[in-house]
């Protein structure tokens, strides 16, 4: 069988010796009408055409720009089964699904810390409960935009931090991974204040932190805001790759570079998305704040996380309480989703929670 298409793959190419003829002839024919400049210019104007609609495009149609922002229904790697979290590596982790409001499940995953692998074969639900009851903290991870949770560089981050001992539950916000529902900011903040609470209470008086990553950073966030309105901080919010708002996210992100000099009115007519505003949210933040930023982020540039660092230690709500802001420098190559492999993380870690980890 193998043979066949070869040989016709090869009969294919063999078609070049009698190309030159053929190809003058055609190009002079194709040219011929309008002329090269004449061909170029239409491409031009069309290519034109297209660049002034496109914003506009994503301005009239919010559903558009919502998808773009979301990438949810990017789901990559395309084939993990999220029942399994095994299959990447956490034999300490259970699948399970809690339901913010009716008719709407997300799924969830807890990890046990690492030490408590052996006992964790074949548990149930119950048992995992059950462990919240160690003295280990906890940690509430928010991931980004695309994929689910159970992506590459999220699962791996889940094995540094329950290695180090604490417990590790992150989620798919809803239209997220197998989560129902359809994506909006108001469902994203309001499943993770849902599973906060629920978290609240199984976790008690152990300290309970929250972690954002990228898009995740405008939730975690947002939910440490309601938090602190309401009396009841976190104990710590960590933003790793952080952006300030929407609108300056969008202007940075590599998609639309070649938007990068519309003036920044423009921007802010364009998009609709701006509940998300890290800057002015922290304003109302009081509780220990950890951003993390490689210098080489090339979806969240670093400049952004620098700048809200920047606003972090001038905000009012946050006198009294650790602002840390660590860089990791170029030559590193952590980019927007590998810090996790940094060997100085459970360092950073411990100096900012003021303690040693529960598991050295
Ligand atoms: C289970 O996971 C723990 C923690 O990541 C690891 O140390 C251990 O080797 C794993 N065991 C098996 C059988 O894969």
């Amino acid at each position: 069988m193998a043979p066949r298409p070869v040989s016709r793959i090869a009969g294919h190419f063999d078609l070049s010796p009698n190309c030159p003829s053929d190809c003058a002839d055609k190009s002079s024919h194709r040219f011929g009408g309008y002329g090269l400049m004449g061909r170029l210019k239409r491409i031009f104007l069309w290519l034109l055409v297209i660049y002034i609609s496109v914003p506009f495009i994503v301005k009239l149609c919010p559903s558009i720009q919502a998808k773009l922002v979301f990438l949810n229904f990017v789901r990559l790697p395309y084939f993990i089964d999220l029942k399994r979290p095994q299959d990447q590596g956490l034999n300490h982790t259970i699948n399970f699904y809690l339901q913010p409001e009716p008719g709407i499940n997300i799924g969830v995953w807890h990890t046990v810390p690492s030490q408590m692998w052996k006992e964790a074969q074949g548990k149930d639900r119950e048992w995992y409960d059950s462990t919240f009851k160690s003295p280990n903290p906890v940690i509430m991870y928010l991931h980004g935009n695309a994929g689910t949770r159970g992506g590459d560089h999220r699962v791996q981050l889940y094995k540094v931090l329950s290695g180090l001992g604490y417990h590790v539950v992150t989620f798919d916000y809803r239209g997220w991974g197998d989560s129902d529902g359809s994506p909006s900011e108001r469902g994203m903040t309001s499943d993770a204040l849902f599973l906060y609470q629920w978290l609240k209470l199984k976790a008690g008086s152990k300290p309970l932190h929250l972690w954002g990553h990228s898009l995740g950073t405008g939730v975690a966030s947002n939910l440490a805001r309601h938090l602190c309105d309401r009396g009841i901080p976190p104990d710590s919010l960590i933003l790793e790759s952080p952006f300030t708002n929407i609108r300056e996210e969008a202007k940075s992100h590599p998609f639309s570079m070649v938007y990068r000099y519309l003036p920044v009115e423009l921007w802010d007519c364009v998009c609709i998305l701006m509940i998300q505003n890290i800057v002015l949210i922290v304003e109302h933040i009081s509780c220990p704040l950890l951003i993390l930023h490689a210098e080489d982020d090339s979806v969240v540039p670093f400049q952004l996380g620098k700048k809200l660092y920047d606003m972090a230690s001038q905000s009012k709500s946050l006198v009294g309480h650790k602002v840390q802001f660590i860089p990791f420098p170029f030559s590193l190559a952590y980019k927007h989703k590998f810090i996790y492999r940094s060997p100085e993380l459970p360092h950073i870690l411990s100096n900012f929670f003021g303690m040693t980890h529960p598991q050295a």
